[in-house]
């Protein structure tokens, strides 16, 4: 997982009529809160189908900082096996680079606060989509009992006498808001009812995964979440959900792509409310199989309006590869975005390759185009990376696209994935 660069050139190895297929990983956004769940007990957590990404093994390194042992197993589908153990915690403060390295690391509050009732962590770095505050987490965390003390760029929780059930009601929804919240209030005293409770499948996952661990948690997937505080939480074993998000994009590579896909892992159609109705307006023909769509794309793409949500709205996660494959469309297509405020990053590299976008706040406009040209680009974050990629699967010549590191971060084995959807490109190191 170097910095390095992907090469995109002519693409098809298509044979007309060939039916590719790709199965997708496990979930990075359910891998994360997943992981560090498993310090909340004091035994040994099986986890399986974790993606190989760069933001797990940055995570990995930080539970290990405190003090849990995570033992790792590579599949031969790429994916890992994990057993963390953290029977003992060493520290319960967490200042260090690591921190900045993954947005994923805010999620250590809740649970370091509900097992040693008291954590100090670095301030999240923002990153290029936005201030990514974490006002709610503390103001959440503050209504159970916990004292927050902001230091220059050090937060402290303390929580001496232990956290207490409380009645939250979040003025927006948070996913990593709600899931740090679901997992401060398993060990609490009492009950804690959290309201306007984000709704994303990830947050049913670690739920599932929480009462597995012995957790009572009820209404998880929905948009009011019970906890009723138990003493403690034991190991278990669980196979961590699909990646609707890594599903999503390569339907999206296979849509411009022009080649049959199948894309395997779930039901996305379940999975994707809020997207798949959007592909079908733009063109592109799904067929249901048993645990996963057929993709096809079509011809021309036909433009849409799309507002960014919370699920099961329209994933903010898809938002810049829909972009990228509405460059071709015919007719003027609209995309408000409206959970991050700077999530537009992407757009100027995709007018490099001769795309027709203009941007006005929180709206983009992508106006039709003959044809998109490579050239080389560089990616601003994880999403924005992937859709560099489909741009440069409909240009006509060679793209080189650097900064992939942003990609490694939450996809894995894409050269051997998009070879899977018969997609050819080149790793540049
Ligand atoms: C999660 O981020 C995901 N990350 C993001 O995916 C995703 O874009 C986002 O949810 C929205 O779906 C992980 O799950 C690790 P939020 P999170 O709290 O939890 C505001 C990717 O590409 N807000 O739901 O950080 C915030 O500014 C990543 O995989 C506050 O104001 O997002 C935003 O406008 C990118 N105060 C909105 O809420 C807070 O305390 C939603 O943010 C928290 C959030």
């Amino acid at each position: 997982m170097g910095t390095g660069g992907l090469c995109v050139s002519a693409i098809n190895s298509k044979a007309a009529g060939t039916v590719h297929r790709l199965d997708t990983a496990g979930a990075k956004n359910s891998a994360l809160p997943t992981l560090i769940a498993a310090v909340l007990n004091g035994g040994r957590a099986d986890l399986y189908g974790v993606p190989h990404v760069s933001d797990v093994e940055n995570l990995l390194k930080l539970l290990e900082r405190l003090g849990a042992t995570a033992s790792r197993q590579m599949r031969a589908d790429g994916m890992l096996n994990l057993s963390i153990t953290a029977d003992r915690i060493d520290t319960t403060k967490l200042t260090n680079d690591l921190m900045k390295t993954t947005r994923g690391s805010v999620l250590v509050l809740g649970p370091l606060l509900a097992r040693k009732r008291k954590c100090c962590i670095a301030k999240p770095g923002g990153c290029s989509i936005g201030k990514r505050p974490i006002d709610l987490h503390l103001a959440a965390l503050a209504s159970m009992g916990a004292k927050i003390t902001e230091l220059g760029e050090e937060i402290y929780a303390d929580a001496p006498s232990g956290l207490h059930g409380a009645d939250i009601d979040f003025p927006i929804k948070t996913v990593t808001g709600t899931e740090n919240l679901m997992m401060a209030a398993t060990l609490a005293n009492g009950k804690t009812i959290l309201k306007n409770a984000a709704l994303e499948p990830e947050i049913t996952d670690l739920g599932n995964f929480l009462n597995q661990m012995g957790a009572r948690i009820t209404g998880h997937g929905t948009d009011i979440i019970t906890i009723e505080g138990v003493t403690n939480l034991s190991g278990t074993e669980y196979t961590i959900m699909t990646d609707r998000i890594e599903a999503g994009s390569y339907m999206i590579a296979a849509a411009v792509s022009g080649n049959i896909v199948d894309v395997m892992g779930g039901d996305f159609r379940s999975l994707l409310p809020g997207f798949i109705p959007k592909m079908e307006g733009a063109g592109v023909e799904f067929e249901d199989l048993d645990n996963g769509l057929r993709v096809k794309g079509p011809d021309r793409f036909r433009a849409v309006e799309i507002d960014t949500a919370p699920h099961p709205g329209f994933p903010t996660d898809l938002q810049p590869q829909m972009m990228a494959m509405l460059c071709l469309a015919d007719g003027e297509s609209i995309i408000r975005e409206n959970i991050w405020e700077n999530r537009f990053m992407h757009v100027a590299e995709l007018n490099r390759m001769g795309a027709n976008i203009t941007i006005d706040g929180p709206v983009a406009r992508i106006r039709p185009v003959k044809q998109l040209y490579g050239t080389t680009v560089t990616a601003t974050d994880l999403r924005a990376a992937f859709a560099l990629i489909v741009a440069a699967i409909a240009a006509r010549g060679e793209t080189i696209i650097k900064g992939v590191h942003h990609l490694d971060r939450g996809y894995s084995c894409v050269k051997e994935k998009l070879a899977a959807c018969g997609l050819n490109i080149e790793r540049i190191m």
